[in-house]
């Protein structure tokens, strides 16, 4: 019945009117992990009877039993026998059957976060970061679709947490879709309440970019980590010197830390990253991510040599531990310039970080025969760790945390990471130091965009659209942005040669507020002239405004708000009234479940002065609010930033801070 359908038909159906046949699993599917087996009896019956609420009565004896197994098997109910026989992927917008063309895009970016070829695990809705879901299940998806099918220009769809509640009556200028991810309660925000309430099928991880459909395959980590290696270089390198054969050294070939060895081919430098999985370096050099495998250190200390010696531009896999690098360039008397770390330490017990001196299949049986000795191997590893990266920063190795936790866990393992005070790390995180002062503080972040008509000339033309807004923009900008500015017209000039499109015909730079807007109306203006088709605009939620995460993208604030989460929630009540093709706001993206909350959008542009309205209200905003929070916390480039947005803006008006005297406090008494 439901292969006799064509696609449309399908979408419009939502939950087959007959029961569809149960399925095997793809045997080639890269699964999700089993989920932690959480719940008492009574709770496993009460996620059968929550799951059982989207079927008709008829079907729940056959259904409870096969979901109670689904629960059992894989510690979720994710109802495998609902997903659609149709290749999910990003079709162009006219193929989505539909009532308004904002709806049409918004299943578009749906399906390019479901497609196998974007998404981690796509049998379990889940794009990336191994827990980052666009819905809960496949009823949800199927109800979602349905919904946004049905949806005139005056409803809203609003999903709680991948549920779609219903279509409500809204207006013309409302968002057609509000998201939010995982909002608990604050006291129920300890990671094992995930485990616990997703597994009832009350709530999900969005992750950043998974639960607002905004995830873009590799392009937008590629695009963050070049930003980062080249103003870290810049930061070390005196002036006229040259990234050429200098060392970034780092760890990690996996799903997001795979991108630094093309980000450091972009930053022209020489990249040395440790992975301990042979299976994971062989194919990021496959993939043509890396350009040389190392399995042999003598070889590895020979080969960087050279490549220092002759200044090249290239990146090297070493397959080991990371800790046997950072030890043997010390005592073979290689300079690092720049030092970093992206294992996964935001999970260190369960595989994320490897212990030296073990075989990585040796580690594995620990993880899972003997998990404590596994957890004194890591903790000692990192106390060595600590100790190799002290020895290069007192030779002048610049050392930052990728925001994977190294810092965190070295600490509490007893290594020597903490400053003077006690309270702060020795070394900056590379939002303190590199992306919050450079970019977010005056408004660069990473600005996206996919051509919802799926042609590859659509993105060219943008791409071209892009870059000259950017160089008439930078002829008259002032001497503080101009290097951001410069690094995004190469970035995008070189962008299709790079070759980073994955899924759906999308694009990421770095702009401030000016350039997201300059650039929008040029799109605008291009549609209504016909000569491309419609754009969806967006953003990762890591950025000026959208996310407060103390450890990360506010970890530059210092005023002590950085525990607060009024900027993300603004960010996304202001952004829906603005204008807004759909908002999302989530519980814990990219450093964990109750660590942080992050907000982000979606917005079509048609080609219609509607939508030149809109791009103007809500990008101003979408902007500023994060600056005007930067400025009020006391950061000098923000300040800068908020009032030269002022000056051409009349109708903002931010409350600015008045600086203090340190001589007048430190003579108080408490
Ligand atoms: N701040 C950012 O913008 C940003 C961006 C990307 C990733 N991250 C963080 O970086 C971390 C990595 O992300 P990912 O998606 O690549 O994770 P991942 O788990 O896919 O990859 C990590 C890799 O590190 C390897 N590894 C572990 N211990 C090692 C060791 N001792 N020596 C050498 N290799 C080792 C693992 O085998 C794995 O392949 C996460 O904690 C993530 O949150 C931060």
């Amino acid at each position: 019945m439901e292969t006799a359908m064509n696609f449309q038909e399908q979408i419009k159906q939502g939950i087959p009117s007959v029961l569809p046949q149960a399925k095997a699993y793809p045997a080639d599917a890269n699964r999700a992990p089993k989920r932690k087996d959480i719940l008492s009896v009574d709770e496993k019956q009460l996620a059968v009877r929550n799951a059982l609420r989207y079927f008709p009565k008829e079907w729940h004896q056959e259904l409870a039993v096969e979901f109670a197994k689904e629960l059992k098997d894989f510690g979720r109910i994710y109802m495998y026998r609902f997903k659609p026989s149709y290749h999910m992927q990003a079709r162009s917008i006219s193929d989505y059957p539909a009532k308004c063309q904002q709806a049409a895009a918004i299943m578009l970016m749906v399906e390019n976060n479901l497609d196998p070829a974007v998404a981690q695990h796509p049998e379990e809705l889940i794009t990336y970061g191994g827990n980052g879901a666009v819905f809960q299940n496949w009823a949800q998806y199927l109800l979602a679709m349905k919904y946004l099918s049905e949806m005139e220009s005056d409803q809203t769809l609003h999903l709680y947490s991948g549920h779609p509640m219903g279509l409500f009556p809204s207006s013309e200028d409302a968002p057609r879709v509000v998201v939010t991810n995982g909002m608990m309660i604050p006291n129920y925000s300890q990671p094992d309440d995930w485990e616990k309430f997703n597994a009832l099928g009350v709530t999900q991880y969005g992750q950043m970019t998974a639960g607002s459909f905004m995830y873009i395959g590799p392009q937008g980590i590629v695009h963050g980590t070049t930003i980062t290696v080249m103003n870290a270089f810049r930061k070390v390198l005196s002036k006229g010197e040259k990234p050429q054969g200098k060392i970034f050294l780092t760890a990690g070939l996996g799903g997001m830390s795979g991108a630094q060895p093309k980000a450091g081919n972009i930053a022209n430098c020489v990249t040395v990253c440790a992975e301990v999985n042979a299976n994971a370096a062989t194919k990021r050099h496959q993939q043509g991510w890396v350009d040389e495998l190392i399995d042999n250190m003598d070889e590895l200390v020979a080969r960087v040599k050279a490549a220092q010696a002759n200044e090249e531009v290239v990146s090297i896999a070493y397959i080991g531990n990371i800790v046997d690098v950072w030890e043997s360039f010390y005592e073979q008397e290689i300079f690092i310039h720049l030092g970093s770390d992206q294992t996964s330490l935001h999970n260190p017990w369960s595989g994320g970080y490897y212990p030296v001196d073990i075989s990585y299949e040796e580690s594995n049986r620990l993880i899972r025969e003997e998990p404590e000795v596994f957890k004194t191997k890591v903790q000692e590893t990192l106390v060595r760790h600590a100790e190799a990266v002290n020895k290069h920063t007192a030779r002048g190795t610049y050392f930052f945390d990728y925001g994977n936790a190294f810092l965190l866990e070295a600490s509490r393992a007893g290594g020597d990471v903490m400053a003077e005070n006690g309270i702060d790390f020795k070394y900056p995180s590379y939002v303190q130091d590199i992306l919050g002062p450079m970019c977010f503080d005056y408004g660069f972040g990473p600005f996206r965009w996919v051509c919802a008509s799926g042609h590859s000339e659509d993105l060219d033309k943008t791409d071209a659209i892009a870059a000259s807004v950017l160089k008439k923009i930078m002829a008259d900008s002032p001497e503080e942005i101009q290097q951001q500015m410069q690094d995004n017209i190469t970035w995008i000039e070189d962008a299709k040669q790079n070759k980073l499109v994955v899924g759906s015909q999308a694009r990421i730079l770095y702009a401030d507020a000016q350039g997201r807007m300059e650039i929008a109306k040029a799109f605008n203006d291009a549609i209504e002239a016909g000569e491309i088709g419609p754009v969806v605009l967006g953003r990762d939620h890591h950025d000026v405004s959208g996310t407060d995460s103390p450890f990360r993208e506010t970890s530059n604030i210092y005023d002590g708000s950085r525990f607060t989460a009024d900027m993300a929630i603004h960010n996304v009540i202001g952004d829906s009234f603005r204008g807004a093709t759909w908002v999302s706001i989530h519980n814990g993206g990219g450093v964990g479940w109750g660590e942080v909350v992050n907000g982000g959008f979606g917005m079509l542009l048609d080609g219609s002065d509607a939508a030149e309205r809109r791009l103007k209200s809500m990008l101003l905003f979408d902007v500023n609010n994060g600056i005007a929070r930067r400025s009020w916390a006391r950061n000098e480039e923000a300040n800068f930033a908020i009032k030269r947005e002022m000056a051409r803006t009349p109708k903002l008006k931010v409350t600015l801070a008045n600086v203090v005297e340190d001589d007048i406090l430190n003579k108080l008494s408490f």
